[in-house]
């Protein structure tokens, strides 16, 4: 299992001791959210933040973009040597032209799906992404409770993906924990977001294994 923590639940007051925890642990990405306000109802960090982190985060960083028209900032998220830019479906009227730009770009690509969104949206661009990132909770808040109908997204998610022969990765974000992450996993989850899971926890490292060992 990829295992992508969220830098979400961090302590913001200490950031540097979390990413020294990141860099040590066995985790494979670092995972950003960004947030205007606007596309959820919540501000989280941008990139001036983000800039510090990078800067000390050995990790692949993994940035979820939860802003009105992410293909705005392309070559800001590049800027920070980002390895995956998530943009949401729900925010890009020219998602293949956006998809397109990020690739251009030299970053991996991946389309974000809200809970209300089907998957069928993906059709016509699931063979151009490089991942799928299913918010299993409505975005903009760490700490949610996971939405059970997503175990089923899962899957119907992954026949599609291997009907049509796209290469592309599943993520989920929200609400994982040790009772959601092994049935999501089971129903063909690649990546796994966690936040709160991780960083409330005294012990974040142990927690980062228990997720990659499924
Ligand atoms: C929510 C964010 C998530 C958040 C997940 O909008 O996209 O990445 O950090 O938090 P948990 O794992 O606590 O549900
Ligand atoms: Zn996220």
């Amino acid at each position: 299992m990829i295992v992508s923590p969220s830098l979400l639940s961090a302590n913001f007051a200490d950031l540097k001791s979390d990413i020294d925890m990141i860099n040590r642990s066995e985790a494979d990405w670092l995972h950003l959210d960004i947030m205007d306000g606007v596309f959820v109802p919540n501000i989280s960090f941008g990139f001036p933040v983000l800039k510090a982190v990078a800067k000390i985060c050995t990790k692949k960083l993994d940035v979820h973009l939860m802003i009105v028209d992410p293909g705005k900032f392309v070559n800001e998220v590049k800027a920070l040597g980002a390895y995956m830019m998530n943009v949401h479906y729900e925010a890009c009227p020219h998602l293949h032209r956006t998809i397109q730009q990020i690739h251009d770009a030299g970053m991996k690509a991946a389309v974000t799906l809200n809970p209300a969104t089907p998957i069928c949206v993906l059709e016509d661009i699931i063979q151009d992404v490089d991942m799928v990132l299913l918010m299993t909770v409505n975005p903009g808040f760490g700490g949610q409770k996971f939405i059970e109908h997503s175990i089923e997204k899962v899957k119907a998610l992954k026949a599609m993906i291997e009907r049509i022969g796209s290469k592309a990765l599943i993520e989920v974000d929200g609400g994982v924990n040790n009772e959601t992450a092994p049935r999501l996993a089971e129903a063909g989850v690649d990546v796994l977001v966690a936040g709160s899971y991780v960083f409330g926890s005294p012990n974040p490292e142990e927690r980062i294994i228990s997720l990659k060992n499924l």
